[in-house]
Parts: structure tokens; C-alpha cells; sequence
């Protein structure tokens, strides 16, 4: 699909090669990127803002199978620069338009009969660069290390999560960069699969914050047909170097010329809102790829999920053991009397979801399997196709669908990929048969076959592939437990959600988790984190669980705060029920955005966003703090000057508390204008929401 306004100019300057450094400074002038081929023949690049370096001169290049080095030894054949200034409309989003614009270069490299490009964009929040092979002599390549650099300039505060091949369901650590080490061993879960590769290894999206008060991040964008990318630190020098996730022989990526590796992208703020805005990840990633966009919807849901997850009730329709799919008798077996994903219970669910508006139902364990899927390694598990005894794919269908809302399939793989990539087209089939549209995918567990990684160059590949497949069939997809996302949703837009991270699952988490998210995991795009617990007191009714640390009114921030298309109301209704008026926010905030002010954030402490409904004239703003409390002082000057509101906010008890008394919230009206400033108490681990609808006049 071809971007609808597009105001494209794109001047060619192909230069010649004299000297062996070439400058590219950001449109307003203020970021300098420079590259330089040395005197070895190295390429590398260094940046400035507003004059002063934020990254050091730092390598380049791939170390190849059979000692063929693409580090040095380089000669530049010829340099083009381009500008590149559009405005394109994504099918949902932040914003109803996004502008693209920046400068490119291309430095065109050889090395004997090799050929590798390095292709930079230099926005003014920050750039990006990739590593081109073109078409050449040498058809094919296998890379054992990649040697990129990116040199900080001093000893900056990180937000960041350890280097782990399989997970990033991490809390984030902050601390000196210099520190990393001394915490080296912080937060690994016991219950997961973990490589961590170096002590001063980190995931991507790395939020920074310099001495001088600089914001910086640090991620990739476009990630296709490679292995994700991790950062090693050397921390005597502050320079961090790529570390590729590696395949089962130890080798990180083949691929056949013409290829385009993913780029490597830094952001830069003076504010930490900065960051939260910065489209630089989506403006690096192909316009969309599919020609009819129609049938892909923001969608809010439900799930016969929370109680499962919990441990009210089980995905499993049995208790058997010894369990063998292939030979187990269903219709014989004794059900253990608590499985989730039953006929009456969905039914009620779906009553639910249905009468307060909701999009769309999720249903986990409605698939036979779930006896024997998680710990034991298995290649088959799951069929995808067939439900339990209990669960009439057709009648519920036929029921939600009669109610005008629509089931949401679930396909856990439990990471034994090639069984799904075996089945898919038959469970996508399955699904386009009854109706549904959306699939929520999850990769628990160690990948099968054995030594592959989540992150490793097959899995990107099986990611991708199975968004593109599902595309094909008009089915929109949440992948849990796959690679963190780099700006794909843009060109793939039914990649409508992602986990990737620590969401608000099977752990208590500090409050600050939710002050970092949107600097770290969400720059690569949306998660799906599941918010709106109401019950925070879960072990009353569920005793093996572990309580949630926040506030109802933090809860509700997070619709706002956490963008994503795909929301889940993620409680169980019974916990809705009990506290309707604030449920009513929920069930009003839109899911779709015409435009987004990220107003005031600083990482780990608080973030205060205010968004405007993309079919309507209401905004909605949320904000949320860290386990300090704070009274905020909320202006609504981005507001239209001389228009009324009523703002209905519902905020923090004076008494709430995440820790002690967080279901304790108030709800007031008041009208407001652009002139209007307000001050809002916010427990710890609390926050607020508004919804403002415009006045009559
Ligand atoms: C992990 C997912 O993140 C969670 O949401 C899901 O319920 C379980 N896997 C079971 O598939
Ligand atoms: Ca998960």
C-alpha cells in the first residue's frame, strides 16, 4: 500500500571519493553524524548533538566464517546522499500522521571482491544505519560475530535488562553503566530458560540518560531474516559492541546477496519525552506491505484468562498424567472440575464482554493438550485444531458472534516451532471456519528443536512468517514470548501486539516497571501487558498467587500511559462489577489515536501522556508514578484554546496505597479550558486517568 500524503523529495548527490570521511548533519541542523574510513581501512562513524559527541568514534563491520574479516581493508568506491521528507499514515497508531523525515548516505565499500554498503538516515531525534550486501561474486555469507560499536561518551545511568537469548520478562535494573557488572546476577528467573552471555550484556531498547541530561536510546529497527541484537559492554571503556543471538552451531547468521541487515539506531532527547514520541523506529521500517488494510482493527478484549493465570482454574481439562496426545482417550478421561475454557463459563464471559462493549473474547486452554505442555521439551503437544470435550467451538462462535463481538483465538506453541509451523495453515483455517480474526501466539519454554534461541535468526524468521501467513487469511496476531518488537507492526500492521517483556502476569512487580516500558520495550511498538487489574488483594481468592503492586487508579493510566491498538481489560468480571464506576473508564478509553502528547516522564519515576480519540473530539490522559507519591500538577494548556471540557478524573484516595490500600480511588468532575492547571495526588504505585469530552456550547 502506498503511503496516502506523501510529500517526497529525494535529491541524488553522488560524490566523489577523495577523502575518507563524509559528514551528515540532521534536517534542523543540530545531530552531526560523521563517518570515517582510518587509516586501516576500518569503517566507523561517530555522533555529535548541538556540537558536543554523544557517540565516540566507534567500529564497524562482520567477522565471517573462514577468517574473511569485513572490518578493515576497506576502499570507499563512492558516496551518495539523499533527503528523504514524507508524511505517512500508519492503519493505527499514536498519531493519525507521521512525518518522515531526514538525511541518508550511502558509503559505498569494497574490500577485494567483496562488496558491503553502510546506508545511514540521520533524523533530529536520532539515526539509524544498516549494512547492505549487494548483489555480488559471492553469493553466500555466514557471520560469527558482528563487530559494531556504539561508544558512549561517559559512565550514563541505564535502564536495562540483562543479556538473555530466550527472555526479556525482566525487571529493569538502573543503575551506572559502570555498575552492570556488580548486578550482573539481579533478577534471573528461575522458571525460564536464561543465557546470559556476558556479565556486561543488555537487552535492546536501552534507555540512557547522560551527566550533561541527555536522553539516549539505543535499539534496532527492521528486524528480518537476522538474529536479534544484543549489547555487550566493555566497561573499563563505555563501549558497547553487537553481540547476535547465535544459531545451535554457534554461528549468528547465513543469508545470499542482494540482503539488508537490520539497523542499528540511537535516539536522542533533551527531554525524556523525547524519547516516548520519537518515531524514528517506525520511519526506519518499509512502508506497509499489504494491499488491503480493511479487515485489521484496534480491539479491545476480554479473556477467560486472569483466573487461569491466577490459579482459580486450570487450562487443562484433566489431571492425567503420563499424558501421550497421540494415544489419549478424551472422551474417557475423568475432568479434573476446574477447567477454564468451559461451555457455560465462556457463555457468561461472553454476556459479559459483550453488554459493556468489548471487541472481542480470549480463551486460553480451549485446546486439547494442555495435560502435558509445559517443562517436558516435546515436540508435539498441541494440534491447534481440536477443542476439549467441554468447549463447542461452534455454538460459542455462533453465540458470540450473535451478541456482535468475536472470540480471540489462543495458540500456545509451548516453543515447539516447527510442530506450529507443521499445523498453521490448518489452525488458521480453523479460525477464518468459525470467525475469529485475532490470535494471541506465546512461545513458552526452551525452543524445540534444541539450540535455538527465541531470539536466534530461524525464530525472527518463524515470527515474521507466521504474521505474513496469518495476513494472508485476514488474521491479526499478539505474539507472546517472541522477539522484542522493532518497528515491523509498519510494514506488517496486523502485528497488532506483542509481549516481550515482563507484563503484568504471574509476578508481583515494583512499580516502576511501568514508568520504564514505554522508554525500553514499547519503542519497538505495542505491548500487550494486559492492564486493568481491579482485585489487587489476589491472594483472598487466589492463595498461591502473588499480590499486584498498584493502585485501580494506576491501572486505569496504563490505557493511556502504555499505548497499544490491542487492550486488554485483563480482570475477571465479578472484580468489574465491584467497582462499575471506575470500570467505566475502560470502558470508554479508545484504542485508536489521532494524536499523542507525551507531557511530562523522567524513566523509572513517572510518565503523564495525554492522547485525542481518533473518531471523536474527547481526549483521554493518564499518569503514573514509581513507589514514590507525588502531588502533580496537570495543565491542560495542549488543549484548543477557548474550547470547554468536562474532565471526569479518576485518581488516588488520599489514603490509597499499591502497598497497603489500593483499591481505595475517587472519581470527580470538572470543567476545564487551555487556562486550566489542577494539581493531582498520586499514591505510590498510583496514578490517574481523565477522560475529557468537549462542551456544548
Ligand atoms: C505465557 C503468556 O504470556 C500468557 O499470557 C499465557 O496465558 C501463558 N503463556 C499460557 O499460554
Ligand atoms: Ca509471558
Amino acid at each position: 500500500m502506498k503511503s496516502p500524503i506523501t510529500l517526497l523529495s529525494i535529491a541524488i548527490l553522488l560524490s566523489g571519493c577523495s577523502n575518507n570521511s563524509e559528514s551528515l548533519s540532521s534536517p534542523d541542523g543540530d545531530l552531526e553524524l560523521s563517518f570515517t574510513l582510518t587509516s586501516q581501512g576500518e569503517p566507523s562513524y561517530s555522533a555529535k548533538y548541538k556540537g558536543k559527541p554523544i557517540v565516540n568514534p566507534s567500529l564497524m563491520g562482520f567477522e565471517m566464517k573462514d577468517g574473511e574479516n569485513l572490518t578493515d581493508g576497506f576502499h570507499i568506491d563512492s558516496i551518495s546522499q539523499s533527503v528523504i521528507n514524507e508524511i505517512w499514515a500508519p492503519v493505527w497508531g499514536e498519531n493519525d500522521s507521521i512525518v518522515n523525515n531526514c538525511r541518508q548516505m550511502t558509503v559505498y565499500l569494497s574490500r577485494g571482491s567483496i562488496k558491503m554498503d553502510i546506508e545511514f538516515r540521520v533524523f533530529d531525534d536520532g539515526f539509524g544505519f544498516r549494512y547492505i550486501f549487494p548483489e555480488q561474486a559471492t553469493k553466500h555469507f555466514t557471520i560469527t560475530d558482528e563487530k559494531t560499536q556504539i561508544a558512549m561518551t561517559g559512565d550514563h545511568m541505564a535502564w536495562w535488562i540483562p543479556g538473555d537469548y530466550d527472555t526479556q520478562e525482566y525487571e529493569y535494573t538502573c543503575s551506572r553503566l559502570s555498575e552492570i557488572r556488580s548486578h550482573a546476577d539481579d533478577g534471573f528467573m528461575s522458571n525460564v530458560s536464561q543465557y546470559r552471555f556476558s556479565p556486561t550484556g543488555v537487552q535492546t531498547a536501552l534507555m540512557l540518560k547522560t551527566d550533561d541530561g541527555l536522553y539516549l536510546n539505543l535499539h534496532e529497527a527492521a528486524l528480518v531474516d537476522f538474529p536479534a541484537m544484543h549489547l555487550d559492554l566493555n566497561d573499563s571503556t563505555m563501549v558497547f559492541k553487537s553481540h547476535l543471538t547465535p544459531g545451535p552451531d554457534g554461528t549468528m547468521a547465513t543469508f545470499d546477496t542482494p540482503f539488508k541487515t537490520p539497523w542499528r539506531t540511537v535516539t536522542v532527547g533533551e527531554n525524556a519525552t523525547d524519547i516516548l514520541a520519537s518515531d524514528l523506529t517506525l520511519n526506519l521500517n518499509d512502508p506497509c506491505a499489504l494491499d488491503d488494510v480493511s479487515w485489521i482493527h484496534p480491539t479491545k478484549y476480554m479473556g477467560v484468562w486472569w483466573e487461569m493465570i491466577t490459579g482459580v482454574s486450570s487450562w487443562n481439562y484433566t489431571d492425567a498424567e503420563n499424558f501421550d496426545l497421540a494415544t489419549f482417550d478424551y472422551s474417557k478421561a475423568q475432568p479434573n472440575g476446574r477447567h477454564g475454557a468451559n461451555n457455560e463459563k465462556v457463555r457468561r464471559y461472553i454476556d459479559f464482554a459483550a453488554a459493556n462493549g468489548f471487541d472481542q473474547l480470549l480463551v486460553e486452554g480451549w485446546n486439547i493438550g494442555w495435560e502435558d505442555w509445559f517443562g517436558k521439551e516435546k515436540d508435539y503437544v498441541f494440534d491447534f485444531i481440536t477443542p476439549y470435550p467441554d468447549f463447542d467451538i461452534k455454538a460459542l462462535n455462533e453465540y458470540e458472534h450473535s451478541k456482535g463481538i468475536k472470540l480471540m483465538m489462543h495458540h500456545e506453541t509451548s516453543a515447539a516451532v516447527d510442530n506450529y509451523d507443521r499445523h498453521m495453515d490448518r489452525a488458521y483455517d480453523l479460525m477464518n471456519k468459525y470467525g475469529y480474526d485475532a490470535v494471541k501466539s506465546g512461545y513458552v519454554g526452551n525452543i524445540i528443536p534444541r539450540g535455538e534461541h527465541h531470539y536466534s535468526q530461524k525464530q525472527v524468521r518463524h515470527y515474521l512468517n507466521a504474521v505474513k501467513k496469518a495476513a494472508e487469511k485476514h488474521i491479526m496476531v499478539n505474539a507472546h514470548e517472541a522477539v522484542r518488537p522493532t518497528g515491523l507492526c509498519r510494514t506488517y500492521p496486523n502485528l497488532i501486539g506483542n509481549e516481550s517483556a515482563m507484563g503484568q502476569e504471574f509476578r508481583e512487580m515494583s512499580p516502576k516497571h511501568v514508568t520504564i516500558l514505554p522508554f525500553t520495550r514499547l519503542k519497538g511498538g505495542p505491548m500487550d501487558f494486559t492492564p486493568g487489574i481491579f482485585k489487587m488483594d489476589i491472594a483472598s481468592f487466589a492463595p498461591d498467587s502473588q499480590n499486584k503492586r498498584a493502585t485501580i487508579a494506576n491501572q486505569l493510566a496504563l490505557y493511556v500511559t502504555m499505548y497499544s491498538p490491542l487492550q486488554m481489560a485483563a480482570d475477571m468480571p465479578e472484580h468489574y462489577t465491584a467497582y462499575r464506576d471506575a470500570f467505566q473508564f475502560i470502558k470508554d478509553v479508545p484504542v485508536d489515536w489521532k494524536k499523542s502528547i507525551y507531557l511530562d516522564a523522567e524513566p523509572g519515576e513517572y510518565i503523564v501522556a495525554a492522547r485525542l480519540d481518533k473518531n471523536s473530539d474527547d481526549w483521554y490522559i493518564g499518569g503514573v508514578t514509581n513507589d514514590e507519591a507525588r502531588d502533580y500538577t496537570l495543565a491542560f494548556d495542549f488543549l484548543p484554546a477557548g474550547k470547554k471540557y468536562m474532565a471526569t478524573i479518576y485518581s488516588d484516595a488520599s489514603d490509597a496505597d499499591c502497598f497497603d490500600n489500593p483499591e481505595k480511588y475517587k472519581i470527580s468532575e470538572m470543567q476545564v479550558n487551555s487556562d486550566t492547571s489542577t494539581t493531582i495526588h498520586m499514591a505510590r504505585g498510583g496514578g490517574f486517568a481523565i477522560s475529557l469530552t468537549p462542551e456544548v456550547e
